[in-house]
């Protein structure tokens, strides 16, 4: 992922409206999807798994909201909800104005036109036994619309489109790449004129050499079509140069929500810093320049019964005993930036009155120098989608104790070792 396709740097002089000024095509109000969990002969229902838990925020048109998260977070369950291709179990959704959270089949059939979902898996995706241009004229045959000019040759103007051949029309999936595949995917979802793509996981099951072109590809179809796109990935490598702002997602609950700049100059939330810390540094030049990472111990907890207060306060190493106790709400601490923690970074303190750290945090995460994780890695990329489930693994360097182990200093938010290894992967990329 070294290529660079929207500028970090100053607007460009044709720059679209500023995103806060776009409308509104997406609002996501308190929405929530809790699958029971049901058991015995009756079936009763003795839980729930609680996948996406109340959570809040907009797509305005012509943006991209980048949604990160470690595996099991809800990202998944919130795209395919936000779709409507499962149903919420609370809060509501507004699409172009109009309330879609109850809609059933019929109702939802007209705008099946105007939300399209591109999936993770280009191989399980794409039936086997169809052809290439059965399955991108699949929409047309599903929506009865006819193309001017006709279906084939609408077909094949897709598949220049995305890049591949109009000869590729009688071929079938198996005769085609990962990333060929996904292109495939990529036409079918741009059919019938979309104006909302929902992308879960668009290029984690492909090499790393080709994600770079089919997430690029995404971005200029984009400009090219006027495309709204909430792109989904477990690795903020994949949404960081496409993104205008990303949703940090934990346990069902957003996080952090912030323009992407924000997010990467100044994280807030403890958690969003250590994805971004997992993130490998894309400047080669910098790659053997002496860094360090944040990582974070154990596994995400299980969202049955997810933690009480902050959720992710039994893998924080800011956790003090409020965080056990409240849940912080997602507050707007910066124009743009919203944020859910009692003690955020470059931030001052919420809660500076409570300033001593629970056990767990003090072993919460640790902080490995670059070298360490070298050895054990074989491409960067890998460390960035690997690190964090696996973090017990890596052998803690001594010399660079924690931040956890200076609590005043922390919960005032001042400068430690944690925070300087953050920046600088944030600083490798700014070209
Ligand atoms: N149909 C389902 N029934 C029960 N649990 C589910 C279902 N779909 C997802 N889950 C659970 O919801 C949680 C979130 O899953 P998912 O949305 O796939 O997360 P992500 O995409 O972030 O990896 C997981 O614990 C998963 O096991
Ligand atoms: S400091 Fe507290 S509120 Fe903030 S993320 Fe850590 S545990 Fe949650
Ligand atoms: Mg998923």
């Amino acid at each position: 992922m070294s290529e660079t396709k929207k500028s970090d740097a100053a607007v460009p002089a044709q720059a679209p409206a500023p995103a806060e000024e776009r409308e509104v095509l997406l609002k996501v109000e308190g929405l929530q999807k809790h699958f029971p969990i049901r058991k015995g002969v009756l079936q009763r229902q003795v839980g729930a798994v609680k996948a996406v838990d109340g959570i809040d925020f907009e797509v305005r048109k012509g943006e991209t909201l980048g949604v990160v998260g470690e595996s099991g977070c809800g990202k998944s369950t919130m795209g395919r909800v936000i779709t409507r291709l499962q149903d919420p179990t609370g809060g509501s959704i507004h699409f172009e104005g109009k309330d879609i959270t109850r809609l059933n089949t019929a109702g939802m059939r007209p705008l099946r036109r105007d939300i399209q979902m591109i999936f993770q898996d280009p191989y399980g995706s794409l039936n086997p036994r169809h052809t290439i241009g059965s399955i991108v004229s699949a929409p047309f045959r599903l929506q009865g619309v006819e193309p001017q000019g006709g279906v084939k040759k609408e077909v094949q103007r897709l598949l220049e489109l995305v890049g591949l051949s109009p000869e590729h029309y009688n071929r079938y999936p198996h005769e085609f790449s990962g990333g060929q595949r996904q292109r495939i995917g990529i036409a079918r979802a741009l059919a019938l004129k979309p104006k909302l793509v929902v992308a879960d996981e668009p290029v984690s099951a492909l090499d790393v050499s080709i994600q770079a072109q089919v997430v690029n590809l995404m971005d200029d179809l984009q400009e090219e079509l006027g495309l709204t796109y909430v792109i989904i990935a477990h690795d903020l490598s994949v949404v960081r140069h496409v993104s205008d702002r990303i949703a940090v997602m934990y346990l069902g609950k957003i996080v952090e929500l912030a323009d992407r700049t924000s997010l990467y100059e100044a994280p807030m939330h403890p958690y969003t810093k250590a994805l971004m810390s997992a993130v490998p540094v894309p400047d080669p030049k910098r790659r053997g320049a002496k860094s360090e990472r944040i990582l974070l111990r154990g596994d995400v907890p299980s969202p049955i019964a997810p933690p009480p207060g902050c959720r992710f306060h039994t893998r924080c190493w800011k956790a003090t005993e409020v965080c056990r106790t409240v849940e912080p709400p997602l507050l707007e601490l910066r124009p743009g930036q919203r944020v859910a923690c009692h003690h955020p970074e470059n931030f001052e303190d919420q809660q500076p009155q409570d300033t001593v750290l629970l056990t767990a945090a003090k072993e919460a995460a640790e902080l490995v120098a670059d070298e360490v994780l070298a050895e054990s890695a074989q491409t960067s990329a890998a460390v960035a989608a690997e690190v964090l489930p696996q973090t017990g693994k890596v052998t803690k360097d001594a010399s660079k104790e924690p931040a956890a182990e200076a609590p005043e200093t922390d919960a005032e938010g001042s400068e430690t070792d944690a925070e300087a290894s953050v920046d600088a992967p944030a600083e490798g990329d700014e070209k």
